[in-house]
């Protein structure tokens, strides 16, 4: 697994670069975004729309698909993730409304939404690239700790640090906030082709260093991003500091980690 440790005004740029080089290669392909702070704190999305405005990126034959969107809530909610990917990224690039994914947060039959999205998927040849944050109990998409893993898209109930984490954007009312989610399940997370794994800040270093060192275990989701054969890690430097002492560690114990690290300055 390949770590990159870059300054935070970098990773936009890097990110976007990598959607550039996917999108040219093949102009069908399929992406996968992700909500949540990092995106918007690290420029990802304000750099692919300013490719876009530039002509360096051509996403308008390409299609589009969420991991994720909370239960409960309408499209139009102003923390629906549909809400979010509109606001941030949809309403500034060219593209085909047709060809993009978000789960709808009111189907009546969230079982069958799941299905829906697995089908989209297989429909468009899988993922080309996948964009996806930590949680910071270690969740990836919205797959929560837990002893088992479904392996296709499963509606999950949201871990209660999650829910109390949330309630700001919920009036600080816990009650209003979404108690279940559709998510990718962790075989469809396995089948993406390329994955870009994006933590900045101190607050994701101790989660960073358990999830790349530690033990493979559902209990911490994003871990399982170690068997993936071709996953990225983008850190800033606060992201990656327990990461850079786990690392120590070991080393001093004459074990190898079997990181690759890369750092841009
Ligand atoms: C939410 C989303 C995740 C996202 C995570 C990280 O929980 N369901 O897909 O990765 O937030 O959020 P942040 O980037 O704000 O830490």
């Amino acid at each position: 697994m390949n770590i990159l440790i870059q300054p935070l005004s970098e990773i936009g740029p890097y990110i976007a670069d990598r959607v550039v080089r996917v999108a040219a290669a093949k102009p069908q392909a399929l992406f996968a975004w992700t909500t949540g702070n990092t995106p918007l704190r690290t420029g990802i999305y304000q750099e692919l729309i300013a490719r876009e405005a530039q002509g360096q990126l051509d996403l308008s034959s390409s299609w589009f698909v969420n991991p994720d969107e909370q239960l409960g809530i309408p499209q139009a909610h102003e923390e629906s993730y549909y809400t979010y990917m509109k606001r941030h990224f949809f309403d500034h690039i060219r593209h085909a409304e047709d060809r993009r994914f978000i789960p709808d947060g009111m189907t009546l039959d969230p079982l069958a939404e799941c299905e829906r999205m697995e089908q989209f998927i297989e429909a468009h040849g899988g993922i080309d690239y996948q964009l996806i944050g930590l949680g910071m109990n270690g969740h990836i998409c919205f797959i929560e700790p837990a002893p088992a893993l479904p392996a296709r898209s499963f509606v999950t109930e949201i871990a209660e640090v999650n829910r109390e984490l949330y309630a700001p954007l919920f009036g600080g009312v816990l009650a209003d906030v979404p108690k279940q989610a559709i998510t990718f399940g962790w075989g469809t997370v396995m089948k993406t082709r390329q994955i870009s794994l994006v933590a900045v800040g101190a607050e994701k270093s101790d989660m960073i260093a358990r999830a790349l060192t530690g033990p493979i275990t559902t209990e911490v989701p994003a871990s399982l991003l170690q068997l993936h054969p071709n996953a990225e890690v983008v850190l800033d430097e606060a992201a990656a500091a327990g990461l850079l002492r786990a690392e120590e560690e070991l080393t001093k114990r004459g074990i190898s980690s079997g990181l690759k690290w890369e750092r841009m300055q």
